[in-house]
């Protein structure tokens, strides 16, 4: 084969090539030590000194060609994967986001910060309590020894070693006042539990916040203003609240409190409540007669339920999303 020839395959072949490997190959092919040009120029061995010359010269010639063009043909397949590369993984700058799901408050816990917010408005503190009790605290503190009828309406779920869950937050006010000297505002807000058949009002989960402020001079005229103030920002309206005659053995006297909204002829009982019995505040170790005031118990479900118009407790805590996206 002449040199012609040999460079005209080898053009075809660099052509041709598909890929860096095959490329590679053709290289070696042609401009490897032991590649097509080399035997040529072998061939020659045997001419005299000015036809070697000659034919050294074209084969260089040949080879430097075959180079540039082996190079090219490299850039060229380069640059055509970058591109199928590209094109495999492409990204659209201009699609449309994906929206990530965010979840929300649930509206009890809604419910709850808003009334947290009125009483931090009125300089009250925020304070836990637990939710497993013993009997003393649920109970025998709140002036609600073991013989009293009034068990039978807190009646709750035991659990061993004679602790229960709370049936109220009221314990927590013994635990605060044991600690801490009036004067003094708090509000506890938590999990209550009873132990009843449930219905369309009634779980045996509810949540509970208790109030408590004490001084040496707190009335029930102090409390009706709090408690408006709490329900006309909570309901964003002038609210009517009705205090009703009541019974709590750790309160005297008890009352009952209603609210009728604006567009209803209904009153609705909303929440528990009276002047601390001196019998809790002997039991913290208060001295007899100096201090008064008053306690409440407001039930969150229900104020939630008036709020949004819920008509069963129970869905608060079925978990059920159709409910609860709702809000
Ligand atoms: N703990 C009472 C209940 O659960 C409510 C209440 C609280 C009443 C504080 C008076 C004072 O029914």
């Amino acid at each position: 084969m002449t040199i012609q020839e040999i460079k005209k395959k080898a053009l075809k072949e660099i052509g041709d090539s598909q890929n860096l490997k095959q490329l590679n190959g053709i290289f070696q092919k042609y401009l490897g030590k032991t590649g097509e040009i080399n035997s040529i120029l072998k061939s020659f061995k045997e001419q005299s000194l000015a036809q070697r010359k000659i034919v050294g010269q074209e084969i260089n010639l040949c080879k430097n060609f075959l180079k540039k063009k082996i190079a090219q043909q490299e850039e060229e397949l380069k640059e055509e994967m970058l591109a199928r590369q590209l094109k495999d993984q492409s990204l659209d700058v201009a699609h449309l986001g994906v929206k990530i799901k965010k979840g929300h408050l649930h509206p009890l816990t809604k419910v709850l910060n808003e009334i947290e917010e009125v009483f931090k408005g009125m300089g009250f503190s925020i304070i836990e309590g637990p939710e497993i009790e013993t009997e003393h605290y649920n109970f025998d503190a709140l002036n609600i020894p073991l013989d009293h009828p009034a068990r039978d309406v807190w009646d709750t779920f035991w659990l061993s070693n004679k602790k229960l869950l709370r049936t109220h937050t009221s314990p927590a006010q013994v635990h605060y006042m044991e600690k801490h000297n009036p004067p003094f505002r708090i509000i506890v807000p938590g999990r209550c539990f009873r132990h009843e058949a449930t219905d369309s009002s009634h779980d045996i989960q509810f949540h509970q916040l208790e109030g408590l402020m004490v001084g040496e001079k707190v009335s029930i005229s102090n409390f009706k203003a709090v408690i408006e103030e709490l329900f006309s920002t909570l309901l964003g309206e002038k609210v009517k609240t009705r205090i009703r005659p009541s019974y709590f053995p750790f309160t005297e006297p008890s009352f009952e409190i209603d609210i009728k909204r604006n567009h209803s002829s209904e009153w609705l009982e909303i929440m528990g409540a009276g002047m601390v019995h001196q019998n809790v505040f002997k039991e913290v170790g208060y001295l007899p007669q100096k201090w008064q005031g008053f306690a409440f118990g407001i039930g969150i479900d229900r104020l939630a339920m008036i709020k949004y118009n819920i008509e069963d407790v129970r869905l608060f805590y079925n978990g059920d999303l159709r409910f609860i996206h709702q809000f």
